[in-house]
């Protein structure tokens, strides 16, 4: 069981592009549609606030005629607020931006709600709840970084699992709908433990697209994630 008196959805499985075969994207999209998946979470990395440079929007864009998957968009790039109409313009469904990246956050967060998407905040595992506190009742989502951003396959940071309980209680307390994402280091291994915790979304990259078919690892996140939600398997 949860352990949370809030009502809990089934959770969400969220594959990360960054783990797929770049060579062959609308078929990992298409693959990922009839295994069952319903969201799909793109990294975007501009060398910047990240090591690591990935893709942009005209890719995206072109992608978006071939999937009907909710496309989850995670912006690691310094100051977001330069490319929101065109993130919005190639489809995204959700647009997600770090806080540490963006210095007028609210202003940004309205305008990707503005633009007619879903809107939000990641949080680098250091940085403290205190900086979504106020723009709580204003965010779709809430995204808990579990590694430091800018590659896949890297070690789940154990004490971000704190960070998820206490902003569950929160989001409980202030009885919002406001979803609790992690991202990194997720695996069948300790998502049963993560959706416990309270997170409603999960990303996985390596531990999902490393481990084909599809329709079967979907599976098995899918019985874990219901089992941490204390749904019936
Ligand atoms: C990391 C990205 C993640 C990454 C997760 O910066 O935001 O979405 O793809 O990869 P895994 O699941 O392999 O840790
Ligand atoms: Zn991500």
């Amino acid at each position: 069981m949860s352990g949370l008196d809030r009502t809990r959805t089934a959770p969400i499985l969220a594959p990360s592009l960054l783990s797929s075969d770049f060579s062959r994207l609308g078929e990992e999209l298409e693959a990922l549609q009839s295994a069952g998946l319903e969201w799909v979470h793109w990294d975007v990395m501009d060398g910047m606030f990240v090591p690591n440079i990935t893709l942009g929007p005209p890719i995206i864009k072109k992608l978006r005629k071939r999937s009907n998957l909710f496309f989850d968009v995670h912006l690691m790039i310094e100051q977001p607020e330069r490319y929101l109409e065109a993130f919005a313009d190639a489809g995204s469904d959700m647009l997600v931006v770090h806080a540490e990246a963006s210095i007028h956050l609210e202003r940004t967060v309205s305008e990707i709600k503005r633009l007619g998407m879903k809107a939000g905040v990641a949080l680098n595992p250091h940085t403290p709840l205190d900086h979504v506190h106020y723009l709580l009742p204003e965010l779709d989502m809430v995204l808990i970084m579990s590694v430091n951003p800018g590659f896949g396959g890297q070690s789940f940071i154990p004490f971000t699992l704190d960070k998820v309980r206490e902003l569950a209680r929160e989001v409980t307390r202030r009885d919002l709908s406001t979803l609790i994402q992690m991202d990194g280091g997720v695996s069948v291994n300790n998502a049963e433990e993560l959706i416990a915790a309270g997170a409603d979304v999960l990303v996985s990259g390596s531990d999902f697209f490393g481990h084909p078919p599809y329709p079967e690892r979907y599976q098995t996140f899918r019985r874990a994630m219901d089992k941490g939600a204390g749904l019936a398997v």
